[in-house]
């Protein structure tokens, strides 16, 4: 038994008189049915901010507005099923709710991963200094020159990583190596498009032949191509456009850079990557993705004990060159998440991170998120 299960009042989950699901979306849609074999039973409440779930049912369940979970009483134990949990904790705080908890996602499987305790400690900001693993080693970011990848390539340089900044010219990474000036690491360009095969074979020899060992890899380059909304008709131009940039180009780096790392004993590859396969439409984009993700479930197991990791991060739908002005998220919003599978050790081999979850964190706050969300033994 930890403290938090000690304190007066405590009620395990299992023996709440009253359970109340919040959050009526796709994460709770996609694993609803897993949830509750889980939790053993059905929910006897749905809740959500959205007026127009009130009075509704959902698997045959109601939905109530917060207020009236509210007036149920401190002893109704209320699951939070959305990933973003800091400020609904907050709101069922307010209204005097007290056990509250999380209900973790792993989005690689769609499973429930764990339901989790979520108390002020949690939420806490972290003050614990952390040991970082990337200072004076080499990461090769690929795409470094815009967008995700440049955030990324100033991120890890502000870790004190040096860079190995890919873009299709030399001279589109200028200037983050300007940017990174007065950080104290090194930034060495290097180009090729990764459309073409053999350019892809001749950047991956001349990083074996002519550059420092790579430590850190973020497959992050890639192209999203309009190629129509009738999923009948994609012209395998376009499958082959997006499968060689997106997918191939990526696995490709992976063979050549992981074993190299395994006889080092310390590797973290990140894949940037997207959950759209889930959506329809932009066929041939999503495919591409949905086979890099594949490629990453299938190899990162084949990696247990050797001291390299492979993650994949979905970045959010970001205002860059790729996501366009209407995008919701700014590009700065995806630090500190997409550096968490760089700096984070222990059980992240093969997972998911969402950079969204993480915005507007400082770094170890982020890597104190992410461990609680993992953990597999929390107390409930
Ligand atoms: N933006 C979003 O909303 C969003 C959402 C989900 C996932 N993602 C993923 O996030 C990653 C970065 O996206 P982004 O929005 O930052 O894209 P971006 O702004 O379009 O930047 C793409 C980067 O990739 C490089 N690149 C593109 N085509 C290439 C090719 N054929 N060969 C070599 N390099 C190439 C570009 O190099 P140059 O600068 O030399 O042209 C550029 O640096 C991608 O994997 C994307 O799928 C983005």
């Amino acid at each position: 038994m930890n403290n938090e299960s000690m304190r007066p009042g405590y009620v395990p989950l299992n023996s709440a008189s009253k359970i109340c699901l919040f959050g009526v979306g796709v994460s709770l849609s996609d694993c609803y049915q897993q949830l509750i074999q889980s939790l053993g039973r059905k929910p006897d409440y749905l809740c959500d901010n959205s007026p127009g779930k009130w009075g509704r049912q959902f698997w045959g369940v109601s939905c109530i507005s917060p207020e009236e979970l509210g007036r149920l009483g401190e002893r109704i134990a209320v699951i939070i099923t959305v990933r973003r949990y800091e400020d609904i904790h907050l709101q069922l705080s307010a209204l005097g709710l007290k056990e509250i908890f999380v209900a973790c996602f792993d989005r690689a499987y769609d499973i429930v991963g764990g339901i989790h305790r979520l108390g002020d400690e949690q939420l806490a900001v972290s003050h614990e200094s952390f040991v970082n693993p990337v200072r004076g080693r080499w990461t090769l970011i690929t795409g470094a020159a815009r967008g995700i990848g440049r955030q990324i390539a100033l991120g890890m340089a502000g870790l004190g990583s040096n860079i190995i900044a890919h873009s299709r010219q030399i001279a589109h990474t200028r200037e983050l190596a300007d940017s990174c000036a007065g950080l104290g690491v090194e930034v060495l360009p290097i180009a090729a498009e990764l459309g073409d095969p053999q350019e892809v074979e001749a950047l991956l020899d001349d990083l074996e032949a002519n550059f420092p060992p790579i430590d850190l890899l973020f497959n992050n380059a890639a192209i999203s191509l309009p190629c129509g909304a009738d999923p009948w008709n994609i012209a395998s131009a376009d499958f082959q456009a997006h499968f060689s940039i997106n997918t191939i180009a990526p696995i490709r780096i992976c063979y050549r850079l992981i074993p190299a790392m395994m006889r080092r004993g310390f590797g973290r590859v990140i894949n940037i990557s997207s959950t759209i396969q889930k959506r329809p439409g932009e066929m041939a984009y999503a495919c591409s993705k949905a086979a890099l993700n594949k490629f990453v479930h299938d190899l990162a197991p084949s990696l247990e004990g050797t001291g390299v990791m492979m993650s994949l991060v979905c970045p959010g739908y970001v205002r860059t060159d790729m996501g366009g002005p209407n995008a919701p998220y700014s590009v700065e919003s995806v630090i500190p998440g997409a550096l968490l599978g760089a700096v984070l050790d222990g059980d992240i081999n093969g997972r998911w991170f969402i950079a969204q979850d993480y915005a507007g964190l400082d770094l170890p706050t982020a890597m104190k998120k992410a461990k609680f969300y993992y953990a597999q033994d929390q107390e409930v």
